[in-house]
């Protein structure tokens, strides 16, 4: 089985319960992972994401101000990170960490961009919204990140069938199944590129 040497040091950026922070944590402890998770980074006090973090043993890091760009690359630098996953991280980037980083920063959408994206579409109100829409399907879209909310060009989506669900929680517990599939892997993807080429 392959066996990475020196990985790539991602860091996770969340604001909720951490559900896909965790899924990728898991899979960088593959020996077939070419990144490593070096810290977390969060916006929200109480976040589930604390609990995910430290059951983990993974370092985290509470912004204060998530506009403020010198303190968070004050920390992304500290560490060494090389690629940012966004896992339910609900605030816009500073403009100089997406340039700094420019195509190495990613995000989950639990939805087939570009439908049900932008400022205020997230997680559950993503789901409500397709509930009321009555849509036979749903998705997941990873994307790179830009500046804005959810217009980052697309890495890979996911339609995924919600005939069967008659509930929003339904809809939000099979497409996080998908997500925590499918995340770690193109995760892994775009690491793999990043280490091939240095
Ligand atoms: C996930 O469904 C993710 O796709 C979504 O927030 C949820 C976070 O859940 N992200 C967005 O809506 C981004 N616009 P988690 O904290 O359990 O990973």
């Amino acid at each position: 089985m392959l066996q990475v040497q020196k990985q790539i040091s991602v860091a996770i950026f969340a604001s909720g319960t951490g559900s896909n922070a965790e899924a990728l944590i898991r899979l960088s402890r593959l020996n077939t992972s070419y990144y490593k998770v070096v810290m977390v980074l969060t916006n929200k006090e109480q976040a589930g994401i604390y609990e995910v973090a430290n059951r983990m043993h993974i370092p985290i890091e509470y912004l204060t101000d998530p506009k403020d760009s010198s303190r968070m690359g004050e920390l992304l630098q500290k560490n060494n990170v090389q690629v940012i996953a966004l896992a339910g991280y609900l605030r816009l980037l500073p403009a100089d960490i997406v340039r700094h980083f420019d195509g190495r920063i990613i995000n989950i959408h639990p939805s087939l961009l570009p439908e049900y994206g932008g400022r205020g579409m997230y997680g559950d109100t993503i789901h409500m919204a397709i509930y009321n829409d009555k849509k036979p399907y749903t998705g997941i879209t990873v994307h790179y990140v830009d500046e804005y909310f959810d217009t980052g060009s697309g890495l890979c989506q996911s339609k995924i069938s919600i005939n069967e669900c008659d509930t929003v929680e339904k809809i939000a517990e099979k497409v996080k199944k998908v997500e925590h599939e499918v995340y770690p892997l193109m995760l892994n993807q775009l690491c793999k590129i990043i280490y091939s080429q240095q």
